[in-house]
């Protein structure tokens, strides 16, 4: 998501005729796009606010701007002006596209601008084409959350779900489609609760979506567990063009622990999601998020995470240790768990995954499969359908952006290494 707003960021500020530096010591304007969702984020947002200090002493014609999810908090855009009185531009989430038009203001002669506006519209029409970091290209078709999950600082700093109207999305993939897109992601916080002002819903997202002429997959995230539906698990199954990877986040194995973070779904439920994918897509490539540490885990809550993890065997595993986000229930909680509990429970269930991966790719060895170029060279790499990375030697071929036929050779470490097949 961060991504993807930093890349609309960018082409805001490309049609103004701004061009991107090749470093920070080039650069006129410098824009932090911050993330709040863990403190480990902020941390380093206020790390590399230190060197931009000392450019700022040397060139102070430089305009500085910090927008993103931190800086909604009001509280910490207050912070953030007393001590660095050198930025000029502080905003939240909802006024990204106006940068362009503050930095013009700080260049006529404003000192600072503060914009913590909330603006829960969704503008119609077709976001440009904004350039993309690899060969996937990100699609929007919501904002904001309704969930609450306890730990979670989404729904404060990002408002209400709402949703794009279908048919804006259908352009603008469809756009990206006959520029050459072959990947691409649909965004939202919990793309299954999407529905538009029509009424649509995601499967009828998705159906209309995989009717686009041309080749190319449609991946999505995030799911939450407790509105994936069957039908939309069914469609995966039966479209081509809507890849067989599934981002289903569990956050942990013990129902306890899922009931205070407020998720709405237990682990019986869950797994039974887990079977409908395995059943309904062959080969499903399925990966998660994992948090250990949440307020009162006990050992046997963290036993019945590892149990789960074992159970599924994810592809990949996204795992992060509880971060107390200010506002939140849970960091209001009694026993918190302490760094070392935290530490040494999220250093286990790495262990556990990191065999699971390299088990599963064990088993990927010998077969065929298509694959979407992402890199070049010797050691470029290639993405599967679900969602597998394979590293190829591409035999001086510029294949990137190119579906390819790969056969698999060798696994180690839980990555792929394969072999051309055309
Ligand atoms: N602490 C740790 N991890 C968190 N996440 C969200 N909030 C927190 C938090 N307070 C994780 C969840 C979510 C992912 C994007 O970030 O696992 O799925
Ligand atoms: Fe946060 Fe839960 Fe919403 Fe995801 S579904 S953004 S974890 S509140």
């Amino acid at each position: 998501m961060n991504v993807h707003e930093s890349e609309k960021l960018y082409a805001a500020f490309a049609r103004e005729g701004v061009t991107a530096a090749d470093g920070m010591e080039n650069a006129d304007i410098i824009v932090f796009n911050t993330c709040c969702v863990r403190e480990g984020a902020e941390t380093r947002v206020l790390g590399n606010l230190g060197p931009v200090k000392r450019l700022k002493a040397e060139r102070p014609d430089i305009i500085v701007a910090v927008c993103g999810c931190m800086t909604q908090q009001a509280d910490i855009a207050d912070k953030l002006h007393k001590r660095c009185p050198f930025i000029n531009i502080i905003t939240g989430t909802y006024s990204l596209g106006a940068l362009p038009q503050m930095v013009k203001a700080v260049e006529a002669g404003e000192k600072f601008i503060l914009d913590l506006a909330v603006d829960e519209s969704v503008p119609g029409g077709v976001d440009e084409a904004a350039p993309s970091v690899g060969v996937n290209r990100f699609v929007n078709i919501m904002y904001g959350c309704n969930n609450f999950c306890t730990y979670c600082i989404v729904p404060y700093v990002k408002g209400r779900e709402r949703s794009r109207r279908a048919e804006d999305i259908r352009r603008e993939t469809e756009m990206l489609v006959r520029g050459g897109a072959k990947e691409i992601t649909l965004l939202g916080q919990n793309v299954n609760s999407y529905r538009d002002e029509s009424g649509r819903d995601f499967y009828a997202l998705l159906s209309m979506l995989a009717e686009i002429d041309g080749k190319f997959w449609i991946k999505f995230m995030t799911s939450h567990p407790k509105d994936l539906s069957e039908n939309v698990i069914r469609l995966i199954g039966r479209e081509d063009k809507l890849a067989n990877y599934i981002h289903l986040p569990v956050q942990s194995g013990s129902d306890t622990i899922l009931k205070k973070m407020n998720r709405g779904y237990d682990s019986a439920s869950y797994l039974k999601k887990i079977d409908a994918v395995r059943e309904h897509i062959p080969g499903a490539g399925i990966t998660s998020d994992i948090i250990v540490g949440f307020p009162t885990e006990t050992e046997e809550d963290f036993r019945a995470t590892l149990a789960l993890v074992e159970k599924v065997r994810y592809n990949n595993l996204f795992m992060f240790i509880y971060s107390k986000r200010a506002g939140t229930p849970a960091a209001a909680m009694d026993e918190q768990i302490p760094e070392d509990v935290k530490k040494a429970r999220i250093a286990e269930l790495i262990g556990v995954q990191a065999k699971i991966a390299n088990e599963l790719a064990e088993e990927h060895i010998g077969l065929t499969c298509e694959a979407l170029c992402d890199g070049r060279g010797r050691r470029a790499t290639a993405k599967t359908s679900d969602d597998r990375v394979i590293v190829f030697d591409d035999e001086g071929r510029d294949l990137y952006n190119e579906f390819v036929t790969l056969e698999i050779t060798a696994a180690e470490n839980s990555k792929l290494y394969g072999r051309l097949r055309k």
